[in-house]
């Protein structure tokens, strides 16, 4: 197992009702700042349930974070945060909103241009306090770091990362998932499952532990996954979707082994080009990578199609083939499209505008080997039409 440095500080707020805890972790006396995205919230009830829960509170709100949060939009946020002096944030929405949050909270405080935290990976040393009522399990952005922002004027879909940025709590209840269209459940079961790939399916660590809990997660949602579509409304269902997206992407399962994360870099550019949701680039991206790296990946491989799928009879290269087609079928069960051709994207021109993309950021070595070339990248996604 290798070195690792653990440390999560987000309480989680789980299940029914738990809106209604959030005054007592907003320290008293705070200016607390609602954000929010495109109006769900207003039509799902949580909003109504925000504003009972902050009585007492001065509070005022910006909405109109969109999806793939906009640097642009933003920073209309960061000047009132900075007029009104808000001393709390309150992220009420999905991954977008919670990033954009984290970017709100850190830009507010800091000393430059805000740009430069995504692209020149300024050092950010301070960050407001930030909580998050999450209202789609996914990105797991409600108890980590990371933020994912884009930039209209550029065309450009950068992530950060900073301790300062973890929320101070994340309210998980999971009947504010009812309202959610099926696009977005499946999105977010695409993500939580591909988070846990990331981590989990590289090379062997001696890190049996971290291998059982993304296992658990695997299966929980390959079980609960098509549950949550076919009952909107099964708490229980939904309750155990949730506490898998957090826990997918919260550094837990990550600790102590080697990470890929190209499918997730490459995945970031396509939105950024082609404007497909973060989980159907994933979708459309992770096979890519599973097939192109299946010799370095060979051990995880061979452990996922047993553990994952029962596939143990045939050939090695024949149950990684299997195994890597069961992941395909289970994302298109769920109404994810795997092929570019699903998002009418030009299949001529996108794998040399994905690696160009990569290569002006810098992207040139992607996954746990770094053998991810843009070259490689291109290669993948011409297979991917
Ligand atoms: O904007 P509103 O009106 O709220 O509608 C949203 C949005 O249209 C809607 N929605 C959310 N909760 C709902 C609901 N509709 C009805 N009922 C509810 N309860 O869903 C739509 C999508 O929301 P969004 O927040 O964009 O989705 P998601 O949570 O999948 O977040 C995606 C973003 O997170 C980033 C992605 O790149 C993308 O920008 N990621 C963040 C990560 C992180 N911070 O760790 C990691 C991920 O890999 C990912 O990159
Ligand atoms: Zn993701």
């Amino acid at each position: 197992m290798q070195n690792f440095s653990y440390f999560n500080p987000t309480r989680i707020l789980f299940g029914k009702g738990q809106i209604a805890a959030i005054a007592a972790r907003i320290p008293a006396g705070s200016k607390v700042l609602i954000t929010y995205g495109g109006g769900s919230i207003f039509r799902n009830g949580i909003h109504a349930q925000v504003v009972q829960a902050l009585q007492g509170f001065e509070f005022l709100e910006f909405g109109g974070i969109e999806p793939n949060p906009r640097y642009e939009t933003l920073m209309r946020a960061v000047e009132l945060v900075r007029r009104e002096q808000v001393d709390f944030i309150l992220a009420v929405g999905g991954g977008s909103v919670a990033d954009g949050s984290k970017f709100i909270a850190a830009a507010a405080k800091f000393d430059g241009e805000p740009w430069d935290i995504l692209a020149k990976r300024a050092t950010v040393n301070a960050a407001l306090p930030l909580g998050v009522v999450l209202t789609l399990p996914a990105t797991g952005s409600e108890s980590n770091t990371f933020a994912v922002i884009s930039r209209e004027s550029t065309g450009e879909k950068l992530g950060f990362g900073s301790e300062h940025c973890y929320p101070v709590f994340a309210v998980l209840d999971p009947e504010a998932t009812f309202s959610l269209p099926p696009r977005q459940v499946a999105n977010g079961i695409v993500d939580a499952f591909v988070h846990t790939m990331e981590q989990y399916l590289t090379y062997p660590a001696d890190a049996p532990l971290q291998d059982r809990f993304a296992e658990g997660i695997l299966h929980t949602l390959i079980g609960q996954g098509p549950l949550a579509l076919a009952r909107p409304d099964d708490y229980t269902v939904r309750a155990n979707i949730m506490w898998s997206a957090t826990m997918a992407l919260n550094g837990l399962i990550g600790c102590g082994v080697p990470q890929d994360w190209a499918t997730h870099m490459i995945g970031h550019e396509i939105t950024a080009e082609y404007g497909l949701d973060h989980a159907q680039t994933l979708a459309v991206v992770l096979p890519g990578v599973l097939r192109s790296q299946r010799e370095m990946k060979r051990e995880k491989l061979l452990q996922y199609a047993e553990r994952i799928w029962g596939i143990s009879a045939g050939s090695d290269a024949e149950r990684i083939e299997a195994a890597i087609a069961r992941t395909e079928a289970f994302f298109e069960s769920l109404g994810v499209g795997t092929r570019l051709s699903a998002y009418e994207v030009a299949a001529a021109e996108a794998p040399v505008k994905i690696s160009a993309r990569l290569r002006a950021h810098g992207f040139l070595k992607l996954g746990e080997h770094g053998r991810v070339t843009p070259e490689v990248v291109e290669s993948i996604l011409a297979e991917r039409v």
